[in-house]
């Protein structure tokens, strides 16, 4: 086999037979295929699709590209969740402590930054000293002692997607549904949660940016996980406009403390809890989610799940005294508050574009090796359906560059609009697929 005659066979509209994708799959891994053909297998993929059978093998091919955990040793039913990306989406970091805080076995596998959307393990390393380059041995004690860890994907935890997810971010090439559906469910697979929510967003700043999408996604990926014997559900969750307030590393981190303590924004609450519910339903924890939403938010009101936030952020080797000290994460030099241009009301938000803003403050990557600064970004102020006075501010800007400051301010403006009626709120939960 060769991977031009795929390429061009991918291009002209063919399917790639199991064997090819495996073949293709085990030689990228290998370094045998270079980064510049697998762009054009990628982008031939953007533009032609794939069927719900080469879906499925690429899915079983990239999962069987390394390591399967083998997590046994873990005591109970153990619950994994991951996100289809988001702009603003803090939900893991709140989400995760808060479900292990009910005894339930947290067993996490995440990602970084995609495209315009962050990535938990980013976010996480605001902390100083924090790691998610835990060994097997690692991952499984704590998961026994503290109920949660967060690992990034080892080195030979589902590779081909690790190369993959890397290459994708930087060549336009994320937004298609059999490449997101390979790589999150590939990732779950190897990664040995018994249950699995997925967090399927649809809107301006998802990669899905209509329900119809958002629903075949959702669907596509629990029945490769039905396939592969997992107990998988999504929840499909507006992305029409940030998830809270902040978007930036550290921002998302200190409005994600906020939350543990009780204090965040609607939204991201009300999100946790659904997701959490059904994760701590399929962990045999509470019969329904009703009973299991009470248990949860107990557990936040109580302060029990940020115990557990701090001890999990201790126990791989970040600062605690940051959690409660939320002022010593990393903050950004320069903040520049965006004035609303008119009076109205917040009708729409672009939220891609937010996205790519806190991407052009340094936020995320543009390159594979890019270093990101986790201190920038920005915190809204106004979201669909406030009312703003002229010269109000809509969001406050932290950058660490003069000249991005001031194109970001320029982009925030005009990332928002204004009208002058009330536009009617939206359900942030639109569906749950089973
Ligand atoms: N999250 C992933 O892990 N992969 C994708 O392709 C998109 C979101």
């Amino acid at each position: 086999m060769n991977m031009y005659d795929l390429i061009v066979k991918k291009k002209r509209g063919g399917e790639l037979s199991r064997d090819e994708i495996e073949w293709m799959i085990r030689s990228y891994t290998d370094g045998d295929i270079p980064d510049y053909q697998m762009s054009a297998m990628m982008m031939a993929i953007c533009f032609v699709g794939m069927t719900d059978e080469e879906t499925k093998d690429l899915t079983l091919a990239m999962a069987h590209s390394g390591d399967m955990l083998d997590l046994s040793a873990i005591h109970g039913i153990k619950v994994d969740k991951h996100s289809t990306g988001g702009v603003g989406d803090k939900t893991s970091l709140v989400l995760a402590p808060l479900v292990a805080s009910l005894g339930v076995p947290v067993a996490k596998m995440s990602g970084r930054g995609l495209g315009h959307t962050g990535g938990t393990i980013d976010k996480l390393e605001s902390f100083r000293g924090f790691t998610t380059s835990l060994t097997e041995k690692q991952f499984i004690r704590n998961v026994n002692e503290i109920h949660i860890a967060i690992a990034g994907q080892t080195a030979n935890l589902a590779p081909a997607d690790k190369k993959l997810y890397a290459l994708r971010d930087v060549t336009g090439t994320v937004d298609q549904m059999s490449l997101i559906a390979s790589s999150i469910m590939s990732k779950k697979l190897a990664s040995g949660a018994d249950g699995i929510v997925l967090d399927v967003k649809t809107g301006d700043g998802a990669f899905m940016k209509s329900l119809d999408d958002a629903r075949a996604l959702a669907k596509e990926m629990v029945s490769i996980g039905k396939l592969a014997g997992k107990d998988v559900s999504a929840v499909i969750s507006d992305m029409d406009q940030p998830l809270g307030y902040a978007v930036g590393n550290a921002l998302e981190v200190k409005e994600a403390i906020d939350t543990l303590r009780g204090q965040g924004p609607e939204d991201l609450k009300e999100l946790v809890l659904t997701l959490g519910s059904l994760m701590v339903v399929k962990a045999g924890a509470a019969e329904d989610t009703e009973q299991a939403g009470k248990m949860l938010e107990d557990s936040l009101n109580s302060g029990k799940a940020f115990d557990v936030f701090k001890a999990f952020i201790q126990a791989q080797g970040g600062d605690p005294e940051q959690a409660d000290h939320p002022d010593l994460l990393t903050s950004a030099g320069y903040q520049a508050e965006v004035p609303a241009p008119t009076s109205g009301y917040v009708c729409n938000i672009h939220t891609e574009e937010i996205g790519r803003i806190c991407l052009l403050l340094g936020g995320g990557r543009e390159k594979k090796d890019s270093c990101i600064d986790l201190s920038v970004g920005l915190v809204l102020h106004k979201k669909k359906g406030n009312s703003v006075q002229a010269g109000e501010a809509l969001a406050t800007i932290h950058a660490n560059d003069m000249q991005k400051l001031k194109e970001a301010e320029r982009r925030l403006q005009a990332a928002f609009e204004l009208a002058g009626e009330k536009p009617a709120p939206e359900p942030l939960i639109k569906d749950i697929i089973f």
